[in-house]
């Protein structure tokens, strides 16, 4: 047994007091859980403090709060590492609601208001076409596969809590709502599939809202990385598509594609311009939508001239990487492909080319998801 001290951000609505820390010292095992002391306070000294739970085993995502700063559940953080992490100070665990929701009371927040909400934004259920077939309906294994990763989201909320473009924009679609679309999105049986990534598209809180900070990758408990399944959502709605959005999500990726095949790195002035212009340059001239946007922009690019982000030099003559090749060789590659393959990327093994592999099946770190899913590897094979 060992003493811990916890940190614990009260706040009780009906009082008509401002929240509060209470600090709490208690007794247990350093392989117990955060829950599990806050618990044992509510048993010894104060049963008025509000946390949800209910499995304590990190399957029925109620207990999401904020330990240390980072959104988690409690039943899965141990005392003894969460005291003995840099984040905590001085050893004191340190326990909040989560954040991007409104606080009800002490750490339990409004889920409905927030992010039930947003997963009813959009539309989390199957929408087939036709009759149902008498028996079930048979879909390819591989489809199904496809989608485990969004399917294995607890609705815990962490990733809604922890992301930085739902704070900036309360009416960002986020995370959590985002990944359990693309668990429709990509299931065979629902014939919404291009409605469903329109509206997410042209929504200016959609799929074009996330900002790539990897938040909700690092937080989630049951590694859906959400920011994967965005990116996916993504490459549907371009790809397979050709989803043209007022949002420029469409034209910011082709024109970074583009510059970066006619340069080698990014040619950050025609960046803006291009995405404006669906891409073309010209067309951000001389199509009024365009000059619009692109107007609206100059005091944002006044601002960068006049704190010297931007050199006015180095933004007009940008210069080409000494080996194009290696880049023409890698968009030559990747457009030869027949197809993009989706895989769901719990899954990975070995690749038939590759007599090194193991070829075993291993839960997938966030950032590998995410890094397999931007770079298009092709997992063909991997299914053991
Ligand atoms: S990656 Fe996107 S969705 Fe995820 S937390 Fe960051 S902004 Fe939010
Ligand atoms: S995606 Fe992960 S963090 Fe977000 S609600 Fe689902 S399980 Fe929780
Ligand atoms: S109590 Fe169920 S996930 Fe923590």
């Amino acid at each position: 047994m060992s003493d811990f001290a916890l940190k614990v951000r009260r706040y009780d609505p009906e009082s008509g007091e401002p929240a509060y820390w209470e600090d709490m010292s208690i007794e247990l095992e350093p392989e117990r859980s955060v829950l599990d002391a806050i618990l044992k306070y509510k048993a010894d000294t104060d049963n008025s403090l509000a946390i949800r739970c209910s499995c304590q085993a990190a399957i029925c995502g109620s207990c999401g709060v904020r330990i240390n700063g980072q959104s988690r559940l409690a039943c899965n953080t141990q005392l003894g590492e969460a005291s003995e992490e840099l984040r905590a100070h001085d050893g004191t665990i340190v326990v909040e609601p989560m954040g991007n929701m409104p606080v009800l009371k002490d750490l339990i927040v409004d889920m409905d208001a927030v992010h039930w909400k947003k997963v009813q934004r959009v539309v989390p259920w199957l929408l087939p076409e036709g009759d149902p077939p008498e028996r079930e309906y048979i879909v390819p294994a591989e489809s199904m596969i496809d989608i485990t990763q969004s399917m294995a989201c607890i609705q815990c909320g962490a990733c809604v809590s922890a992301c930085l473009s739902m704070e900036a924009d309360p009416e960002f679609i986020g995370p959590a709502a985002l990944a359990k679309a693309y668990r429709f999105v990509g299931d065979p049986r629902d014939s919404q599939t291009e409605e469903r990534l329109r509206d997410l598209a042209e929504d200016p809180h959609g799929i074009y809202d996330c900002t790539h900070c990897f938040a909700c990758i690092e937080v989630c408990p049951k590694d859906v990385a959400p920011m994967s399944q965005i990116m996916r959502l993504r490459r549907r709605a371009i790809g397979d598509y050709g989803i043209k959005d007022s949002n420029n999500g469409y034209g910011h990726e082709k024109a970074f594609v583009d510059l970066v095949e006619k340069y080698g790195t990014l040619h950050e002035a025609q960046l803006l311009p291009k995405s404006f212009g669906q891409g073309s340059l010209i067309r951000s001239q001389i199509d009024p939508d365009s000059l619009k946007q692109l107007a609206g922009s100059f005091p944002t690019v006044i601002a960068g001239l006049k704190s010297g982000k931007v050199n006015p030099i180095k933004a007009i003559w940008h210069k080409k990487l000494a080996d194009q090749k290696q880049v023409k060789r890698i968009y030559n590659e990747v457009e030869s492909r027949g197809e993009r393959i989706e895989l769901n990327l719990y899954i990975v093994g070995e690749d038939p080319s590759d007599n090194e592999g193991e070829g075993a099946q291993e839960p997938a770190g966030g950032d590998r998801a995410g890094a397999d899913a931007e770079a298009g590897k092709s997992e063909e094979g991997a299914i053991q």
